[in-house]
């Protein structure tokens, strides 16, 4: 039995998105084709996220008569990716509803603590009012994206989903404690952390295997504004 409210935990096994994470995951996967698989999936997991958004009927007029159509209601989303991994999913939620707005919030590792070190935040106004849509492909620790909960709970979200491809159990477990006002989407759950707070089996350094970098082994760095 998990020790968090698994009702909040939302695994989208459906076989489409198995199959894409499992090439998300090898070694052997270009840079090409991993940025696109990261594309479809959040497309296919935002599809499962935002069922439950609300409709309003109004009337349509077809070239016969008039009817009832239905709309989402209200306003509409605000994408929020993490930086850097969290704009490969940008895209795909963009895909679904094209009039989002998108805000961002940057931050990174600290390579000895593990914790996020924030470094840029551009968030719409009225996020109040809107589905927040956070993500970010990786959920480790957690600790990033309860920073990011913490930020927009800050700035008023209160409907608020966070979407990840892969996870593991402790940063579930540190999202969902953290937070009582989230719902989490996932494509896997994965075993553990290695000592570098790495998912495993996971895919690596999404940001890196996205954007087609490579730090060299141990170096990971802030951005230097001198
Ligand atoms: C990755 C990932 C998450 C974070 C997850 O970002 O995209 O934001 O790590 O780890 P956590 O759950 O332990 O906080 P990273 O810090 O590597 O930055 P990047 O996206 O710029 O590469
Ligand atoms: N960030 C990643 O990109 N991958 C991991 O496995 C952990 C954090």
């Amino acid at each position: 039995m998990p020790d968090y409210d698994a009702s909040r935990l939302h695994v989208i096994d459906h076989p489409l998105v198995q199959h894409k994470i499992s090439l998300l995951r090898s070694k052997d996967t270009s840079t090409k084709d991993f940025r696109q698989l990261v594309n479809e999936l959040a497309i296919l997991e935002g599809y499962e996220a935002l069922r439950d958004l609300p409709l309003e009927d109004y009337e349509v007029q077809t070239p016969l008569e008039t009817t009832i159509g239905r709309r989402i209601a209200g306003k509409k989303l605000a994408v929020i990716p993490v930086l850097r991994a969290g704009l490969g999913m940008v895209e795909g939620l963009l895909t679904l509803v094209p009039s989002a707005r998108v805000g961002h919030l940057g931050m990174y590792r600290d390579p000895e603590t593990h914790d996020p070190v924030p470094y840029y935040c551009n968030l719409p106004d009225d996020v109040r009012n809107r589905t927040v849509v956070v993500v970010d492909p990786m959920l480790a620790t957690g600790g990033s994206l309860a920073a990011a909960i913490q930020f927009l709970r800050g700035a008023g979200a209160r409907d608020i989903r966070c979407l990840t491809l892969v996870s593991c159990p402790e940063g579930i477990k540190n999202v969902l404690d953290f937070s009582p006002y989230v719902e989490l989407y996932t494509c896997c759950v994965d075993r553990q952390l290695d000592d570098n707070a790495y998912i495993l089996p996971g895919l690596g350094d999404a940001g890196d295997r996205i954007f087609g970098t490579r730090l060299h082994p141990g170096v990971q760095s802030g951005p230097s504004f001198e």
